[in-house]
Order: C-alpha cells, then sequence, then structure tokens
C-alpha cells in the first residue's frame, strides 16, 4: 500500500517516519521547498535497518508521485505561530489545498485523503469540494488528537477514565465540545480538564514560539492511516461530512465515525444533551462563518 504525505514539515515527516517505522506502507513524502521531503525521506530510510522496517519512502516535489496512493495525507501550509488562532490560517492555506486538491484529482483520485491543515474543518471542506471525491473517503483529522488530550489530561486528576466514554465532537477550535459518558469523572474534573484540553494546542506554541504540535497530532493520524490500511472500522472521532445527522448538513464537523477501508463507514449518532445540542449547533456555525468567508 502506498501513503503520500503532502507538506513535509513537522506533522508531515513525524507521520511518515512513524509509519515507515511501523513498516505499515511505503511512502511518498512531498513538499515545496527544494529538497526538504527528500533529506526528510533518505533519514527516515536510515532508521529501517535499526526498526526492521522494509516499507519504502521517497521524497519529491513532483505531484505525479502521487500517482497509485491508496491514501494522501495532507499536512501541508501554515502553522499557528503565538497569538495566532486556527482561523488566521484560513485564507493563505485555503489556496494551498486548492491547489494541492487540483493535483490530487490529476493523479490520484480515488485516494482516500485525510486533511490535517488549519484550520480543520472548512479545509476538509475545502478538499472534498475541490476534488470531487466522495465526502466518505474525504476526512478531517482532529477527533482523535482533541480526544487524546482531554484524556490524557483527566488520566492526571482522575483514575480510571475509561477511554472511550470522554471524547471531544465538533470543530477543531475553541468551540469544541467535550463529551462526558464516564461516571469516573466529576463534573469539577471534567470542566477544568476539557477546558485545558481546549486550550492545548495553544499552550504548546506558546512554550515552542516557532511551530505547533506535531507528536500527539502525528500520532493521530498513524492512527486514522492504520485504521483504513488494515480496514480496522474503527471508531473514534473526525472531522466527517454531515446530511442531516446531528441536524447539520453540507458541512465537515468532528463527530465519532467507524473507520475502515472505504474511509467513513458509519456516523455515530450518540444522543446529546440539550446543552451538548446547543454548543454543537454553536460549533457548527463557526465552521459555518469560517467557509462563508472563503466563498
Ligand atoms: P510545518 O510548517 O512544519 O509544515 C508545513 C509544510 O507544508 C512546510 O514544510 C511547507 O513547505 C509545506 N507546504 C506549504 N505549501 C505546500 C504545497 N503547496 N505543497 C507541498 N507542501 C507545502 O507545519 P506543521 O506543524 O507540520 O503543520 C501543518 C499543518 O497542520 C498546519 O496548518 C497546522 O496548523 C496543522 N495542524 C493540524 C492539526 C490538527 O489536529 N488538525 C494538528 C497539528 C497541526
Ligand atoms: C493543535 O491543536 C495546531 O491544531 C493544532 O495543536
Amino acid at each position: 500500500m502506498k501513503v503520500a504525505i503532502i507538506g513535509a514539515g513537522n506533522v508531515g515527516a513525524m507521520t511518515a517516519s512513524r509509519i515507515v517505522d511501523d513498516d505499515l506502507a511505503d511512502v511518498v513524502l512531498m513538499d515545496i521547498v527544494p529538497g526538504l521531503a527528500k533529506g526528510k525521506a533518505l533519514d527516515i530510510s536510515d532508521a529501517r535497518p535499526v526498526t526492521g522496517s522494509s516499507a519504502g519512502i521517497i521524497g519529491t516535489e513532483s505531484s505525479r508521485d502521487l500517482k497509485g496512493s491508496d491514501i494522501v495525507v495532507i499536512t501541508a501550509g501554515l502553522a499557528r505561530k503565538p497569538g495566532m488562532s486556527r482561523d488566521d490560517l484560513l485564507q493563505k492555506n485555503a489556496a494551498i489545498l486548492k491547489d494541492i486538491s487540483s493535483q490530487i484529482k490529476k493523479y490520484c483520485g480515488s485516494a482516500i485523503v485525510i486533511v490535517v491543515t488549519n484550520p480543520l474543518d472548512a479545509m476538509t471542506y475545502i478538499v472534498m469540494k475541490e476534488t470531487g471525491i466522495d465526502p466518505k473517503k474525504v476526512i478531517g483529522m482532529a477527533g482523535v488528537l482533541d480526544s487524546a488530550r482531554f484524556l490524557n489530561i483527566a488520566s492526571e486528576k482522575a483514575k480510571n477514565v475509561e477511554q472511550d466514554k470522554i471524547f471531544m465532537m465538533g470543530s477543531h477550535g475553541d468551540s469544541m465540545v467535550a463529551i462526558n459518558r464516564s461516571k469516573k469523572l466529576s463534573d469539577d474534573i471534567f470542566s477544568e480538564s476539557s477546558e485545558r484540553a481546549r486550550k492545548r494546542g495553544a499552550e504548546i506554541v506558546e512554550h515552542l514560539k516557532t511551530g505547533s504540535a506535531y507528536f500527539s497530532p502525528s500520532a493521530s493520524v498513524f492512527a486514522m492511516v492504520r485504521a483504513v490500511l488494515k480496514d480496522e472500522q474503527k471508531t473514534l472521532c473526525a472531522s466527517a461530512y454531515l446530511e442531516g445527522q446531528y441536524g447539520e448538513n453540507d458541512i465537515y464537523i468532528g463527530v465519532p465515525v467507524k473507520l475502515g477501508a472505504s474511509g467513513v463507514k458509519e456516523i455515530i449518532e450518540i444522543k446529546l444533551s440539550g446543552s451538548e445540542k446547543a454548543a454543537f449547533r454553536n460549533s457548527a456555525q463557526s465552521i459555518r462563518e469560517s467557509i462563508k468567508k472563503l466563498t
């Protein structure tokens, strides 16, 4: 199997490394900066005798190398700097993703596409519209990461928090919606840890100063790539295209989905409380506003 990663920056290169180290698939790493993807691909390939992997990896600047890809991961674009919101990236990254979409359409229009570039939900929508690929095969990565952050922070405060009972839905932004179905998490710990998880991306940017998170984001992309390649039919949160589910239409937003070889096999509709419904609607509204700025 072949996975193309467009954007050989922090998230893209780390994702490539995880896939090759794990011997999961052959990787094509692509970037517009001359030499960047080639250099990183050579470096990743040199680890194979250490990890015991025989997966192939090449670095390239040419979109022709996308040909034959089963999955395309888009990590190209600008990342946040201190003080920047994900929405500050909207216009510039939309232009980059429109260009990349035309290359995907030309060389691998039947691939499954996992979008990572921010602002995530709006960018995933743009890629689906511009490539014309079946919406079930275009998916945004955010819910795995936001839910992992929430779980990680909550687990530092409470014991035995059940992994699949607390998670994040909604937009990958300030209005993401924390869900608690665990009896082991008190209301106080729930609100404290969900609030910190909501701001975790910005907290990391404030420390790094020159870029944003990439270890946990690349681990999250890896989990999605593996779910598709191994047809795991795994339930996880991702930005998916809604056609009536949760009362929303024609929008990409974070929801629980079943992910497998054909992409999103099922959108899982959990029962939301009144306040969760209102928060989800508010989150959808913020995504619509972003998309509106682009049209
Ligand atoms: P980075 O700046 O390290 O890497 C981005 C790379 O994209 C650069 O190497 C750049 O040369 C390349 N690039 C730009 N235009 C391109 C084009 N047209 N074709 C190919 N490559 C191109 O950024 P990083 O940290 O890897 O983040 C990438 C994106 O992912 C950002 O938009 C960031 O905000 C987003 N992100 C999203 C997360 C999520 O949960 N959805 C988590 C972490 C990052
Ligand atoms: C994050 O949440 C920047 O969206 C990225 O870390």
